[in-house]
């Protein structure tokens, strides 16, 4: 890695499981992980030898430490987003975490705050947005697009020139074919092929992937 010394301190948003995990991913690729911000765990001193600041995002954006990256681990896709906006209202600057046995294409584009897992993918001009998730070996095919806040969940793939809507879940193990759309905020349910585009708000299931509910559009993101 060629970051220098002084930006390789990291605080991550979110104690929880997926928190965890992104720390193990940060200390691979040489982050020094100095804090867990994480009002959920309050009480608690430490987590796996990582020191719980203490109270929530609200106060620690005012009084940003210096030379020190954030890294969001929440995974409501909403929540995540709408953070990493309040951070960039603050100035902070967001640290993206591609893990080292991810094979990430020179030609993609990552955005800040995005997360690449282990063992995933990201091909050729595939771009990934702000505060996106491509998780545990999920695949990213050619020219796929993930937008602002999206998560690739594990296993899924997204064919060449596929589009995922900011802040939409593909389900585990879910394929969308080539040229499929999905909007924002929908879902589509583990497991499932989708054949044709998706409309925002829709979750759609099963092979070939059927809706079965729509959301209210109202998770607009300041
Ligand atoms: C699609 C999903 C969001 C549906 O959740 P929900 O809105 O609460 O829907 P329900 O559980 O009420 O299920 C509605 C119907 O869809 C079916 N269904 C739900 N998920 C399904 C799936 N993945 N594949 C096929 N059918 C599914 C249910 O059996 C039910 O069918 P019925 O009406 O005939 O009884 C959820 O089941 C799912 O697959 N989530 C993805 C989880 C995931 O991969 N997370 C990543 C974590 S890292």
């Amino acid at each position: 890695m060629s970051r220098i010394l002084s930006e390789t301190s990291l605080i991550i948003a979110g104690a929880g499981g997926h928190g965890r995990v992104c720390a193990d991913v940060a200390r691979r690729v040489g982050w020094s992980v100095t804090g867990f911000c994480d009002p959920a765990f309050a009480g608690a001193r430490e987590i796996l030898g990582v020191p719980l600041l203490d109270g929530g995002e609200g106060e620690l954006f005012a009084d940003w430490p210096r030379e020190t990256s954030l890294f969001i681990a929440i995974g409501d896709n909403a929540r995540r987003l709408a953070l990493a906006n309040d951070a960039r209202r603050h100035d902070i600057p967001l640290a993206v975490l591609m893990d080292p046995s991810a094979v990430v294409s020179p030609s993609a584009v990552i955005g800040p705050g995005a997360l690449v897992m282990p063992n995933a993918t990201v091909n050729a001009e595939a771009v990934v947005g702000r505060a996106a998730l491509i998780n545990t070996a999920a695949v990213v095919e050619h020219g796929a697009r993930v937008d602002e806040g999206a998560h690739v969940a594990p296993g899924a793939c997204m064919t060449g020139e596929t589009v995922l809507g900011a802040r939409s879940l593909l389900g585990a193990r879910a394929t969308l074919l080539p040229g499929v759309q999905v909007g924002a905020d929908a879902t589509v349910g583990a497991g499932a092929v989708v054949t044709s585009d998706v409309s925002e708000c829709l979750t759609v299931v099963g092979a070939p992937a059927r809706p079965v509910r729509k959301l209210d559009p109202v998770r607009a993101v300041v």
